[in-house]
């Protein structure tokens, strides 16, 4: 039988989202419980882009449940030689759990459609949900809550801003958003989000992040765009996240940012090293949550 994949989170209820969030915090605070939790397990980590933290922290999370995960380079493999269909079907033979990172978001959709095991996006041009898990984990244990909050997102209307805005509003934050014209999120995902919450979408950074608990950007130039690199470091200045811009947060706004970080372009180092900044412990709960969302899908939680 197929077993459940997570590829935009459209498809996890706000319960389900909530209890992968909740067991990742779980898991944070009782490592030792979980280390023999997917003994003999083995996840296949496909990467077609470059990746930091994605990689580690799957990685180590396996390490960590008694797993074992092999890290498949798109250029060190056969996966563009033959069609990805077949090169999925035998990769599914071997492992228990896979994870790609992709360009196109059909790229993902063909891959869980070939495997019979659980599939993760672990990023596409449309959604990043391990860090949206991770985001929303991240303001629960700061904030104590979810609900009720104002997320605040500056910057372009990307994957992270998509699955962010889909997560929050699912678990009842008020999502608000300021992007230049054009770069506005997409509309499927915003569609989705106002069924659980409200979403505002603005023109200037400011009117977006007045009075936010949380004040969220990422990168003006995704991995895929940097063909566009000089266009839109024209167009993006004014949405800065900065000082200025983060006094009209409330006093205790949480800062958060996906990383990686392009100091001076979406993002000031001042703020970066705030006391309002939780960008590491961020990073940090990317581990915990998708060890949560390993074991969840692999029936061992
Ligand atoms: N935030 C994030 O996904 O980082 P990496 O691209 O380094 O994996
Ligand atoms: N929006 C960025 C996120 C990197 C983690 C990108 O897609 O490159």
């Amino acid at each position: 039988m197929k077993g459940r994949d997570l590829l935009t989170l459209i498809d996890y209820t706000p319960a389900e989202i909530e209890e992968i969030i909740d067991f990742g915090i779980e898991v944070k605070r009782n490592p030792e419980k979980y280390y023999d939790s997917l003994k003999h397990k083995t996840l296949a980590m496909l990467f077609a882009k470059t990746s930091t933290r994605t990689r580690t922290s799957f990685e180590a999370g396996m390490t960590q449940l008694g797993g074992h995960a092999i890290f498949l380079d798109w250029r060190t493999t056969n996966l563009t030689k033959g069609r990805l269909e077949e090169e999925i079907r035998c990769i599914d033979r071997y492992v228990d759990i896979i994870m790609a990172r992709v360009y196109k978001h059909e790229e993902i959709q063909a891959i869980a459609q070939a495997a019979e095991k659980p599939v993760i996006n672990a990023l596409c041009n449309l959604f990043h949900p391990c860090q949206a898990l991770a985001d929303l984990m991240t303001i629960k244990e700061h904030k104590g809550r979810t609900s009720g909050l104002k997320i605040a997102y500056v910057g372009d209307g990307n994957n992270v801003c998509n699955s962010l805005m889909v997560c929050g509003a699912k678990l009842g934050a008020k999502i608000s958003i300021g992007t230049p014209k054009g770069y506005e999120p997409l509309e499927r995902a915003v569609e989705e989000a106002r069924k659980y919450a409200e979403v505002n979408l603005y023109n200037t950074a400011e009117e977006a992040v007045k009075d936010a608990d949380v004040v969220y950007t990422d990168t003006w130039v995704s991995m895929g765009q940097e063909a566009e690199t000089e266009k839109r470091l024209k167009i993006f200045p004014p949405f800065q996240l900065n000082m200025k811009l983060l006094k009209l947060a409330k006093p205790d706004a949480l800062v958060m940012h996906c990383l990686p970080a392009h100091i001076g372009q979406e993002i000031t180092a001042d703020v970066i090293y705030s006391k309002n900044s939780v960008i590491f412990d961020q990073a940090e709960n990317r581990m915990h949550v998708q060890k949560a969302l390993m074991l969840k899908l692999l029936g061992k939680a």
